[in-house]
């Protein structure tokens, strides 16, 4: 597990787009999992700008983690996030975008998309293997949309599975925790005071009693980074 620790945000956005434009380089197709909410605005904002360019995104296919349950256009979807932060400011092959039709029935676009991951995604050991795994954490600990009180989803044999939201009950669209943790390599982008906590519990000595979704990240390759900033990093320093 590598732990990247970055005076703010704008830092880490620069770690990992630098990160990001190097793996691509080294690869002659890059399979990646994007993360939704926030986080990652700032830094597709940055990838976008100062790597958009260099990077060959002929090689690059996006998939995404988590979806809400809502149209494309609607201010909630993580694809608008992306194509506003992302997407829009890039040259990417239509055929390398591989979105969650978060408008669609959610069971049955549930087993559609790991349909998808199956054709789209190299296999290792007869089973999907992603290049990169970009994952956010909620102050709640719960990571992709796998919340704690569905934390049984992480063992699902399901690539992917229908999830709610503990609050707004919003349901999402969600990849699990074997095709998380099969990923060659799983890189956590988090920042914010609010998640001080949660970081804390779960990277800091103490370990805490509870297990989070987050918690059970490990992939089998062993190639674990935490991108922090000074503020979520806080417990831990
Ligand atoms: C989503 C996510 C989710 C997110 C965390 C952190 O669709 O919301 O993929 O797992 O990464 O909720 O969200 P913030 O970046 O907004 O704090």
């Amino acid at each position: 597990m590598d732990l990247k620790i970055y005076q703010d945000k704008n830092e880490v956005a620069e770690a990992f787009s630098a990160y990001f434009a190097e793996q691509v380089k080294q690869n002659d197709t890059f399979h990646v999992a994007l993360s939704g909410g926030s986080t990652p605005k700032i830094v597709f904002d940055e990838l976008a700008d100062k790597f958009g360019g260099q990077i060959d995104w002929s090689k690059v296919h996006l998939y995404w983690g988590d979806e809400r349950c809502v149209p494309p256009t609607d201010d909630e979807s993580n694809y608008k996030m992306t194509v506003e932060h992302l997407l829009s400011k890039i040259e990417i092959p239509e055929g390398n975008i591989h979105r969650v039709h978060g408008e669609d029935e959610p069971q049955g676009e549930a087993e559609r998309y790991a349909r998808e991951l199956k054709s789209g995604l190299p296999a290792k050991n007869g089973f999907p293997q992603f290049d990169l795994v970009v994952l956010g954490m909620g102050d709640d600990g719960h990571t992709a949309s796998i919340f704690p009180h569905e934390i049984e989803l992480w063992n699902s044999e399901h690539l992917c599975e229908v999830a709610v939201h503990p609050e707004s009950g919003q349901r999402r669209i969600t990849i699990t925790g074997n095709l998380i943790n099969h990923a060659k390599t799983v890189a956590f982008l988090v920042t914010g005071e609010g998640k001080k906590e949660k970081v804390g519990e779960i990277l800091g000595t103490d370990g805490g009693s509870v297990t989070y979704p987050a918690h059970l990240v490990a992939p089998t390759s062993g190639n674990l980074l935490w991108f922090l900033d000074q503020a979520a990093a806080d417990k831990l320093t």
